[in-house]
């Protein structure tokens, strides 16, 4: 792939000069969905699915951008004086938001560089292919100015910041924390309100991670994730006039039930409900997992879809007719949505003699209710960031 990528690279951009390889994986969330921004725990891990990134130096401050993914667009010219967010730059906006979070914090960036990106994530399908290129880009900027005191964690918190503040999504640490900190056969328990974290191994023996791909994405999926967060916002101060807390995280489900009636309104009770209950179900399904109780990990996967779709209300149609048919289906542990919602991907962990059945029939009676295909990828866990 790294060969392939580099000769890419010269064809684009020329034979000559020294050129770099990085790479940096999508996630996917095995449960803890919508905590993250509520104080709470999430337990992703990193795929073997990415995004790769050929660099060349320059020696003045232009930045050239070609995605092997959008061959159409070509070679997209700009420069460091001009990282301000601009629709028509397309993807671009990605690396130029990382950039402009390194120089805000006051990392300058002292000359410019071509850049060749190619990604193996499917695009829009919830796994993380934005934060993949976030993460890319801080290692890129981290290695090739030598800015050794920024951790891979603060890579992390600087693409999460480029996100919210340069390409206006809301999110929370999960996705670029998984990026950057991934670690092979593990998933990680990540507290994102004090970003402890603890790496637990993902032992299967009998069974596989499957990701199902909906292939839908439904619109407005940025508002709507941001509406979600303003409500457990507005619900957290309801809740902070009756109960000392600092994050919807900090509540067991006991507590939530004894001081929800300070929240006034029906729909953000549900919306608090699922970030107080998501958040403790995650903390029991990665002692069970430590347990080597595969089996309760997934009823408490069975349970967390049920409350994001009920409750948190971020599923859709076409995601409840693979999950239904999931968890229908004998072999098949557990299954749910997985990130940030309104369309994109399942997760099941399927028992490995039924992951061909898995494949088939739902895959059959997918296209025969929605009338497209769905996707299946039979997932490893593979490792963060990491120069190549
Ligand atoms: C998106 C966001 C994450 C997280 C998930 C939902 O992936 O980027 O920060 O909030 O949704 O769990």
């Amino acid at each position: 792939m790294t060969e392939k990528l580099i000769q890419r690279f010269k064809e684009m951009y020329g034979k000559e000069g020294e050129v770099r390889a990085y790479f940096a994986p999508g996630r996917v969330n095995l449960i803890g969905e919508h905590t993250d921004y509520n104080g709470g725990h999430v337990f992703p891990c990193a795929l073997t699915l990415g995004t790769y990134g050929i660099v060349r130096d320059r020696e003045d401050r232009v930045l050239r951008f070609y995605s092997a993914n959008f061959e159409k667009l070509g070679v997209i010219e700009t420069s460091l004086d001009d990282l301000i967010p601009d629709k028509a730059a397309g993807w671009t906006n990605y690396p130029k938001g990382v950039m402009w979070a390194f120089e805000k914090r006051g990392y300058q960036l002292t000359h410019g560089m071509d850049i060749l990106i190619y990604g193996n994530i499917p695009n829009g399908s919830g796994l993380s292919s934005s934060a993949s290129l976030e993460v890319l880009t801080g290692l890129i900027l981290k290695d090739t100015f030598g800015f050794e005191q920024v951790s891979m964690i603060d890579v992390a918190l600087i693409g999460q910041d480029s996100e919210n503040n340069f390409n206006g999504c809301n999110c929370g640490i999960m996705d670029q924390f998984a990026s950057a900190m991934g670690k092979k056969d593990h998933a990680i328990f990540l507290d994102t309100n004090t970003l402890n974290y603890e790496y637990a191994p993902v032992v299967l023996e009998d069974a596989k991670i499957v990701i199902t791909n909906s292939k839908v994405k439904h619109s407005l999926v940025n508002s709507a994730y941001n509406d979600r967060r303003n409500e457990c916002e507005t619900a957290l101060k309801e809740l902070q006039s009756v109960v000392n807390i600092k994050t919807l995280g900090d509540l067991t489900e006991e507590e939530y039930e004894a001081h929800k009636d300070a929240i006034k309104d029906p729909v953000r009770q549900k919306r608090a409900k699922h970030a107080v209950y998501e958040n403790q179900r995650t903390i029991r399904a990665v002692e069970a997992l430590k347990n080597n109780d595969v089996e309760l990990f997934g009823k408490l996967m069975n349970a967390s879809h049920k409350s994001l779709r009920y409750d948190y209300e971020v599923s859709c149609g076409e995601i409840d007719i693979l999950v239904d048919l999931a968890q229908a289906m004998p072999g098949v542990i557990g299954s749910r949505i997985t990130g940030g919602g309104f369309g994109g991907c399942t997760v099941s962990i399927v028992k490995n003699d039924t992951v061909d059945a898995f494949i088939r029939e739902i895959g059959k009676t997918y296209q025969e209710k929605v009338g497209h295909e769905a996707e299946f990828y039979v997932v490893e866990i593979g490792d963060g960031a990491k120069i190549i």
